[in-house]
């Protein structure tokens, strides 16, 4: 939270909602465009070596989709042309907000847990709120609780680096000149597949944080992350 009038919460940063916003919007081409090219090689391997016929760790086919369906429902030419560009958005984007926020205090305290609020027991008490929708109109609560805050560290500093190492393991023109990449990961279909597990998780995070959007007032929550503020009478309720 970042100032209290009255009945007026002001909820976000003018620079984190631009950066919300643009990391959705890229975050929906990524995974749109990332799906198209999946199709095209629909079969996962582990290692450095990876083609049609070589054992997979995972194939599409076993789920009932054939390659030839595959192949014809993907379109790895789009695919690439769209990832390549909005990974670009992403990343600058992601540095933006990053070097925007990253000289501000209460950017870390808004983002991360503090050590009297990660005992398990306090993390059960949350999670059962949580399950339970009991935190009726959150955006009017004082920041983010326990488990939001750990869903937001996971995803901002872990899985989006991750997605952004990964992939430029997968780039020939940028293995070319950094080779040690590759060797990171133990081999190029070893980023490949990994780079669609993480992916699965951020569609995980997307789901439930929708799923939370939805059971806390979809139409406030999106006018609060649009102008910043919350305007309404605060919760009692204190979920940290
Ligand atoms: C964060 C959101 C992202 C998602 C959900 C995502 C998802 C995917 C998926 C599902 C694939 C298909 C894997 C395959 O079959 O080869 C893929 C491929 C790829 N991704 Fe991403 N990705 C994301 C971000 C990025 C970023 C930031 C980069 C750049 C640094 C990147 C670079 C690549 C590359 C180079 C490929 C291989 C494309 C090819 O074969 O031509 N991705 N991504």
């Amino acid at each position: 939270m970042l100032k209290k009038q009255d009945n007026v919460t002001v909820r976000h940063s003018l620079n984190s909602r631009i950066c919300h916003w643009i990391m959705a919007l890229s975050f929906f081409y990524l995974l749109y465009s990332g799906v198209m090219i999946f199709l095209h090689f629909p079969e996962l391997y582990w290692g450095k070596v990876g083609f049609q016929g070589y054992p997979a760790i995972f194939k599409l086919e076993d789920w009932g989709i054939s390659w030839e369906l595959a192949e014809r429902l993907g379109d790895r030419r789009w695919g690439r042309n769209y990832h390549y560009l909005f990974a670009w958005v992403f990343v600058i984007n992601g540095l933006v907000y990053l070097l925007w926020n990253g000289v501000r205090k209460d950017f870390y305290l808004k983002i991360f847990p503090r050590f009297s609020e990660l005992s398990f027991k306090n993390i059960k008490r949350v999670f059962i709120f949580q399950i339970r929708f009991s935190v009726k109109n959150d955006v009017s609560m004082p920041g983010y609780n326990v488990i939001q805050k750990l869903c937001y560290v996971f995803v901002l500093f872990i899985l989006f680096p991750f997605m952004i190492i990964s992939g430029l393991a997968q780039m020939p023109a940028f293995t070319a000149i950094s080779p040690e990449l590759i060797d990171l990961f133990g081999g190029r279909q070893t980023a490949r597949t990994l780079h669609v597990i993480c992916s699965l998780l951020l569609v995980v995070f997307f789901i439930v944080h929708l799923v939370q959007v939805f059971a806390s007032g979809a139409v406030t929550q999106v006018r609060t992350m649009v102008t910043g503020s919350y305007v309404g009478s605060k919760s009692e309720m204190k979920v940290q």
